[in-house]
C-alpha cells in the first residue's frame, strides 16, 4: 500500500492500548508521525520503543482523558498539525445496575463519554480552523447496540458515543470528518477477565466463530482516517465477526 498517511500527524488516546497500539503500526506503514497519549506511562514506552524501532516517528505522552486542560494542552501543543485523532482510551468495568455507586458511573462515563468530548473539542477547534481540515475516529463497541449484562455504565458510554459523533459529524462538516468503530469481542487486556468467564459463551455468538484481533479493528480505523474514506462521515463500522448487524 502506498505511504497514504506521509506528512500527517495522529493523535492517539488510550495510545499504549492493545488496539491503539495496532492502529498506531497501521498509521506507522502508512508514512505518519504517532503521539500515543495514556496514563500508562511503561506501556507508552513500550508502545514509541516498538514503532521507533519500526522506523516510525513516535512520541508518548502522560495524559488523562479526564483532565479537560491537559487534554487541550496536548492538542495544543500540536500547533495546529493535528491531522487524525483517534479516540481509544477507555475503561471497561463490570458491576450490576442495583449495585453501582454513583462513582463508578461517573467514573466510567468521565473516562470514555466526557474524555471523546474534550478530545474531539480541542482537536475539532484546530482542525476545523484550517485548510486541511482532519478527521477522527472514535471507538464505539458492539455493547452500545445489543447492551452487555454488568457493563451499563460501558454501553451507556459507548451509545453516548454514537449520538455524540453523528451531532459532531455535522458540526464539523465539510472540514472535518467523524466516524466511529464498533468492535465486536476483540482479544485485548481490557476483555482478558471476562473472556476467562464469559469466553465460550461469546465464542458461539460470533458467526466468524473466533474473537477479533486488534489488527482487525486497527484496519478499520485506518480506512476511515485515510483518504479511502474521503467520503464517509458519521458512519459506525461494525467490525464484529458478523454478531451485531445494522
Ligand atoms: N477489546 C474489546 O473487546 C473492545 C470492544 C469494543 C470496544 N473497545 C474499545 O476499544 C478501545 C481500546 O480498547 P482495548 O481493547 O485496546 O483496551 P486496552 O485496555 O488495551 O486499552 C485502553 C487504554 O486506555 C487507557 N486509558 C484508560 N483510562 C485512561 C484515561 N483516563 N486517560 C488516558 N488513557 C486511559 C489504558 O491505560 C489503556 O492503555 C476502548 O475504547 C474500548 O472500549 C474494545
Amino acid at each position: 500500500m502506498a505511504r497514504e498517511f506521509e506528512g500527517r500527524v495522529v493523535l492517539i488516546t488510550g495510545g499504549a492500548g492493545d488496539i491503539a497500539r495496532a492502529a498506531a503500526r497501521r498509521f506507522a506503514e502508512g508514512g505518519a508521525r504517532l503521539v500515543l497519549a495514556d496514563t500508562d506511562a511503561t506501556g507508552l514506552e513500550a508502545a514509541c520503543a516498538d514503532l521507533k524501532a519500526r522506523g516510525a516517528g513516535a512520541e508518548g505522552r502522560a495524559l488523562d482523558v479526564t483532565d479537560v486542560g491537559a487534554v487541550e494542552a496536548a492538542v495544543a501543543g500540536l500547533g495546529g498539525g493535528l491531522d487524525v485523532l483517534v479516540n481509544c482510551a477507555g475503561i471497561y468495568h463490570h458491576r450490576l445496575v442495583v449495585e453501582m455507586s454513583e462513582q463508578e458511573w461517573d467514573q466510567t462515563l468521565d473516562v470514555n463519554l466526557k474524555g471523546v468530548f474534550s478530545a474531539c473539542r480541542a482537536a475539532g477547534r484546530a482542525m476545523a480552523a484550517r485548510e486541511r481540515g482532519g478527521t477522527i475516529v472514535n471507538l464505539a463497541s458492539v455493547s452500545a447496540q445489543r447492551g452487555s449484562a454488568l457493563h451499563a455504565h460501558y454501553c451507556a458510554s459507548k451509545a453516548g458515543l454514537i449520538g455524540f459523533g453523528r451531532a459532531l459529524a455535522l458540526e464539523l462538516a465539510p472540514r472535518v470528518r467523524v466516524n466511529a468503530v464498533a468492535p465486536g469481542i476483540i482479544e485485548s487486556r481490557m476483555i482478558e477477565e471476562m473472556l476467562r468467564v464469559r469466553g465460550e459463551e461469546w465464542r458461539r455468538q460470533i458467526p466468524l466463530a473466533r474473537f477479533g484481533r486488534p489488527e482487525d479493528v486497527a484496519e478499520a480505523i485506518c480506512f476511515l482516517a485515510s483518504d479511502r474514506a474521503a467520503y464517509i462521515n458519521g458512519a459506525v463500522l461494525n467490525v464484529n465477526g458478523g454478531m451485531w448487524m445494522d
